[in-house]
């Protein structure tokens, strides 16, 4: 799927392939600044990464971001949870494409995914202090679990049965 970021630049959203994608992902995060960047992640190091992609990597939905000329520039997936129609989310964009609207796109589109594939309700955790994350993932129709938002890392959900909030132009 193609959308356009805030500027009128394009992007793609494809769904990643664990047979011939699994090096192009790995170098994507090995380039990702800064490490760590939310909640400990993406950890550093070739052996770290390639450790969490390996977890991460064995179920769930995962996205790819390309730009126009191919380059990944973004990874976004839902995994299964202990609770059969809830997924955890999560997203992270180079940085060199932030601030464009595009992840708030990109959380749309899981939605859309998500709710394609029978799951009921998207789960995420995010340090509250990460306003990019928290803006984008309300503007895509999350909230805050009440009780989660002094933690350090509050708790944000998204029920899928209710319509969709319209994406942002
Ligand atoms: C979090 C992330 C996915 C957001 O995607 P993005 O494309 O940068 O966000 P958007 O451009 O869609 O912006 C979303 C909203 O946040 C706001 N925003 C962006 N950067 C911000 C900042 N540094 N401080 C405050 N608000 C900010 C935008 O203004 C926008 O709100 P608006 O439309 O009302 O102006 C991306 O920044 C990222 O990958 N960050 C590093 C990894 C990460 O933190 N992942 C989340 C894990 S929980």
């Amino acid at each position: 799927m193609t959308l356009q970021d805030r500027q009128g630049r394009p992007f793609r959203v494809r769904e990643l392939c664990r047979e011939t994608d699994r090096e192009t992902v790995a170098g994507f995060y090995d380039a990702f600044e800064p490490k760590r960047a939310a909640q400990g992640l993406p950890p550093e190091g070739a052996f770290r990464i390639s450790r969490w992609l390996d977890n991460i990597l064995r179920d769930g939905t995962h996205l790819l971001v390309e730009e126009a000329d191919g380059a990944v520039v973004g990874h976004a997936f839902l995994v299964p949870t202990d609770r059969p129609e809830v997924a955890e989310y999560a997203i992270f964009l180079d940085h060199g494409i932030r601030g464009r609207g595009v992840g708030t796109q990109v959380n749309h589109v899981a939605a859309d995914v998500a709710r394609s594939i029978g799951v009921r309700s998207l789960w995420l955790s995010v340090e509250p202090h990460n306003r990019a994350a928290v803006r984008s993932y309300e503007k895509a129709g999350f909230r805050f679990l009440p009780g989660t938002i002094y933690s350090p890392e509050a708790e944000m959900q998204l029920a899928l049965e209710e319509e969709p909030v319209p994406a942002p132009l």
